[in-house]
């Protein structure tokens, strides 16, 4: 059995889900069987502070470090605890004791600042896994530089625990050529239209995507497109494109006329926006088509929007928050290479996590 030391920057609720799934009799003992792996956590970092160990922190101080969390705590008040503010601060406390070499660090985190801290454990000759997007959709040169080596890992970044990253990369590994990528990179914007679509008003289902645990705290974050940008940057950079962020053209899918107001201010007058989607959905309708969050690849500048598709198309018959990426390409010209499934949530992107990790141990890291 091989012992793989992993750190993880971010103790929320898709770190947690890690945790728990290897601390879990099912994951941790399924990897130990197949894999031959063992992955032992020998740091655990909020935005505060963090817990470190490099022989292994024990199973009880990892549930303490959970239930602190889950009490809405901080790790740096528990026993043994360091203050550090930033990542490459709690990365300094644990070189300090060990060598990276071989180890792996996950950013579950959804900080824009670890990108320094990425670096440097890649330097280390540490592996990196990411479910946060932003230090991929920073500059362009920060996304070139760590993604120079694949033991930069970062499929739930994309669709969550979907294969998207590691089907586009065999797509482009393998000599083909993509021509163009669509689909609905958002469960929240899915969740949303497919509620509109039903009938329902569009502070109705605003609301309820909230009430679901579905959209971010301040829903316009996931209204304003951004996440969809964010994921629409890292598939155009995959392929070479030498974009920024600022050059995708994202239509937010909230109404003009709310546009500037506190939250609170924007959800008593959501039901202003009603009529107006109301409207969109009636006349796609009656085209036999529905409205649907669609991201355009294939344009010079990528594109994000709300569009009326074709109900009985791919886009048109998606369900619930599900996600669906079509790669049409030399190869797969007339009917595209299509990933599918729900693209978000914790268990699916903490196993899209552990997906990455296991690829590092037997792949990459094994051989260094
Ligand atoms: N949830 C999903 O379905 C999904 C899907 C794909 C990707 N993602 C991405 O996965 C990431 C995590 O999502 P989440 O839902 O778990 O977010 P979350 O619950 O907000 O957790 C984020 C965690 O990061 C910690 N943090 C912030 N700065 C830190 C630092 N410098 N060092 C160490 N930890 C730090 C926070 O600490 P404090 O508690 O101290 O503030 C918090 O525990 C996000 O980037 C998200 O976009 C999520």
């Amino acid at each position: 059995m091989r012992r793989v030391p992993f750190w993880l920057w971010g103790v929320g609720g898709v770190g947690s889900t890690l945790l728990r799934l290897l601390a879990g009799e099912s994951a941790g003992q399924r990897i130990r069987q197949r894999v031959g792996v063992e992955f032992v956590p020998v740091m655990l970092a909020d935005s505060q502070g963090y817990l470190v160990e490099p022989a292994g922190l024990t199973p009880a101080s990892v549930e303490q470090a959970l239930a602190a969390k889950e009490g809405k705590g901080s790790i740096v008040n528990l026993p043994g605890a360091r203050p550090a503010t930033s990542a490459s601060e709690s990365l300094a406390g644990l070189r300090a004791r060990m060598n990276l070499r071989g180890a792996i660090g996950v950013d579950a985190t959804a900080s824009d600042a670890t990108a320094p801290a990425l670096l440097d454990a890649l330097e280390a000759g540490a592996g990196v896994v990411l479910s946060n997007k932003r230090p991929l959709t920073g500059p362009l040169a920060q996304f070139q530089a760590l993604t120079r080596t694949r033991r930069l890992r970062h499929e739930a970044t994309v669709g969550a625990g979907l294969p998207v990253i590691s089907t586009l990369n065999g797509l482009l590994d393998s000599g083909d050529r993509i021509t163009a990528i669509q689909g609905c990179f958002s469960g929240t914007l899915g969740y949303v239209c497919a509620a509109l679509n039903r009938g329902e008003s569009y502070s109705a289902a605003v609301l309820r995507a909230m009430e679901a645990g579905y959209a971010e705290p301040d829903p316009r974050d996931d209204l304003c497109g951004l996440d969809v940008a964010r994921k629409a940057l890292i598939l155009s950079r995959l392929c070479g494109r030498a974009l920024e962020l600022s050059d995708l053209q994202v239509r937010p899918m909230i109404p003009a006329r709310l546009d500037g107001l506190s939250k609170e201010e924007f959800l008593r007058r959501l039901p202003e926006a009603d009529a107006e989607m109301a409207d969109m959905v009636r006349q796609a309708a009656g085209r036999k088509q529905v409205l649907s969050y669609v991201a355009d690849l294939s344009a010079p500048a990528p594109t994000g929007g709300l569009q009326s598709v074709d109900a009985a198309g791919p886009l048109g018959r998606l369900a619930g928050t599900d996600n669906i990426i079509l790669f049409y390409t030399e190869r797969y010209h007339d009917t595209p290479l299509s990933v599918q499934g729900p693209g978000a949530g914790r268990a699916v992107t903490a196993s899209g996590i552990l997906t990455d990790m296991i690829t590092l141990a037997r792949e990459e890291l094994g051989h260094d």
